[in-house]
């Protein structure tokens, strides 16, 4: 199954593309953690993206794609994968047509999660990763059992650079510029679904796992 998973900032896009990806049996492609990766390796990559990261814009298209073709070159895509955080506009919507294309493959979904602003913002305000293995956490929302550390490989949890408020109003800009003429390009392709994703994230997933399994719609 090869799924997109688009959503504003702090919709919980890895939250649920982690969780559905072990439950599916598939790769989880974050986008956001691909650039993150680069930054800590000090690639050239790393470096030309940092400050685009930093400020809250979108890493410019031709970089991005270039570090998704190679990931596309892997052997674990055959299995299927949720792309998380990208396509962002309707010229990289394109670019991954072409990419696929190439490798025949096809989406199969998009699941759009929708979210209010005051949700984002508490958050992304509030999020901690892990610096060993990227878990998502929240202080409040869904804390690590021992305070600063991840459950799953008990490294240090850190707070991401673009996690501030102010960032975060940017990043939500941003988003709000290209996402109406994304979600009309997939309706258009008749492969988009809605959900809530205000929601307890247990929930979301459900919702999202019934009607991938066929059994419901996507009602919110
Ligand atoms: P990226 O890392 O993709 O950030 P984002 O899109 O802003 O999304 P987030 O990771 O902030 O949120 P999320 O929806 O994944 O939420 P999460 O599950 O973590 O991109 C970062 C930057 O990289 C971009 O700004 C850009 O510069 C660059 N970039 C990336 N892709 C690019 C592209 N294609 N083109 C150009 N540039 C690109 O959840 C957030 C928090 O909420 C967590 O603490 C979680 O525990 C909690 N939470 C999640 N769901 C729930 C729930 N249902 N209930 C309660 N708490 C929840």
């Amino acid at each position: 199954m090869q799924i997109i998973m688009l959503g504003p900032p702090g919709a919980g896009k890895g939250t649920q593309s982690k969780r559905l990806a072990q439950k599916l049996k598939v790769s989880h492609i974050s986008t956001g953690d691909l650039l993150r990766q680069n930054e800590k390796e000090q690639t050239s990559l790393g470096k030309d993206a940092k400050d685009f990261m930093n400020r809250g814009l979108l890493v410019p298209d031709e970089l991005v794609a270039q570090m998704l073709q190679e990931r596309f070159n892997a052997t674990d895509i055959k299995n299927g994968f949720i792309l998380d955080g990208y396509p962002r506009n309707l010229n990289q919507a394109k670019t991954l047509e072409v990419i696929l294309e190439k490798k025949q493959i096809s989406i199969d979904t998009v699941i759009y999660l929708d979210t209010s602003v005051p949700v984002i913002i508490q958050r992304l305000t509030g999020r901690r990763v892990c610096s060993g293995c990227q878990a998502n956490y929240h202080i409040k929302n869904m804390p690590p059992k021992k305070d600063g550390y991840c459950d799953q490989c008990n490294q240090t949890l850190y707070q991401r650079t673009d996690d501030n408020e102010a960032t975060v109003m940017k990043r939500l800009d941003v988003y709000k510029k290209e996402v109406s003429t994304l979600i009309d390009y997939y309706k258009e392709k008749h492969l988009l679904v809605e959900f809530s994703a205000d929601e307890d994230a247990g929930v979301v997933l459900q919702k999202i796992a019934e009607y991938l399994s066929g059994n419901d719609s996507p009602k919110n």
